[in-house]
């Protein structure tokens, strides 16, 4: 997988992937990433790259020909029409269906906008999707495009090392996760399930449905419109006062 994100804070993208798993995968070189700054394809002699905006209104809009031209030049140099995701509070909301779906590409662009916004025809020429990260606004994309690129990485094999670990998580089968515990078997007077201690494969299996089932029905029952429950499930559910 081969990030590029076009930006007017390279240093804000490579700072906050150099890290963590993602800085393993890079140094790995399973995944790559290049931050291209927006501002080396300005034509202005004082590398202007946003004016007023039109028609009046507060702040700067980004312009559409360093866009363009850094846009055109990353495809040329990648020879594909990769994806060019626009990073936007007006975009659809990203979740894990669309990480699953952008980790099938082999390249993808990213688009961060920066003062009150970037110029229509640059979003018209050159981006195939807008995303947002959810119903706030931030100062930019570099952030947005960070967390985008995190959940698509770890779903590219062996960016994690244990490539089971993506499985039993939040959202697989639109469930959230089941809770986990490590030693010591007991932490200031609160012991760890003893089902977990019994070495019963198929119990602990049962357990840990049914705590993903219990967390979903009260944090997130909104998830159960995307799961599918079978007979035991729905009886758990009802034994403990949630009639889904
Ligand atoms: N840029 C500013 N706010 C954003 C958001 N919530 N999601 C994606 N990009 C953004």
């Amino acid at each position: 997988m081969n990030f590029y994100v076009l930006t007017l804070f390279p240093e804000m993208i490579e700072s906050g992937a150099k890290t963590s798993i993602i800085g393993r995968a890079i140094n790995n070189g399973i995944i790559s990433l290049e931050a291209v700054n927006i501002r080396d394809y300005s034509t202005d002699r004082h590398r202007h790259v946003d004016d007023y905006p039109y028609g009046g209104g507060a702040g700067m809009v980004m312009q559409a020909e360093p866009i363009c031209l850094a846009c055109e030049a990353l495809k040329k140099r990648i020879g594909k029409q990769p994806r060019v995701i626009y990073m936007t509070p007006q975009g659809r909301t990203f979740n894990q269906d669309i990480a699953k779906e952008l980790a099938s590409e082999e390249e993808l662009v990213f688009l961060c906008g920066h003062y009150e916004g970037v110029d229509e025809r640059a979003i018209e020429m050159q981006v195939t999707d807008c995303i947002s990260i959810g119903d706030y606004v931030l100062t930019g994309g570099e952030l947005p495009s960070l967390v985008i690129m995190d959940a698509v990485s770890r779903m590219v094999p062996g960016v994690l090392t244990n490539e089971d670990s993506g499985m039993n998580e939040s959202f697989e089968g639109n469930l959230l996760e089941y809770p986990q515990y490590t030693r010591p078997e007991e932490y200031n007077g609160s012991r760890v399930p003893d089902i977990l201690l019994s070495g019963h494969h198929a119990n602990i299996e049962r357990w840990r449905r049914n705590q993903s089932l219990l967390r979903t029905a009260k944090w997130r029952p909104d998830l159960f419109e995307k799961v599918s429950l079978d007979k035991h499930d729905r009886k758990f559910l009802r034994e403990n006062g949630f009639d889904i």
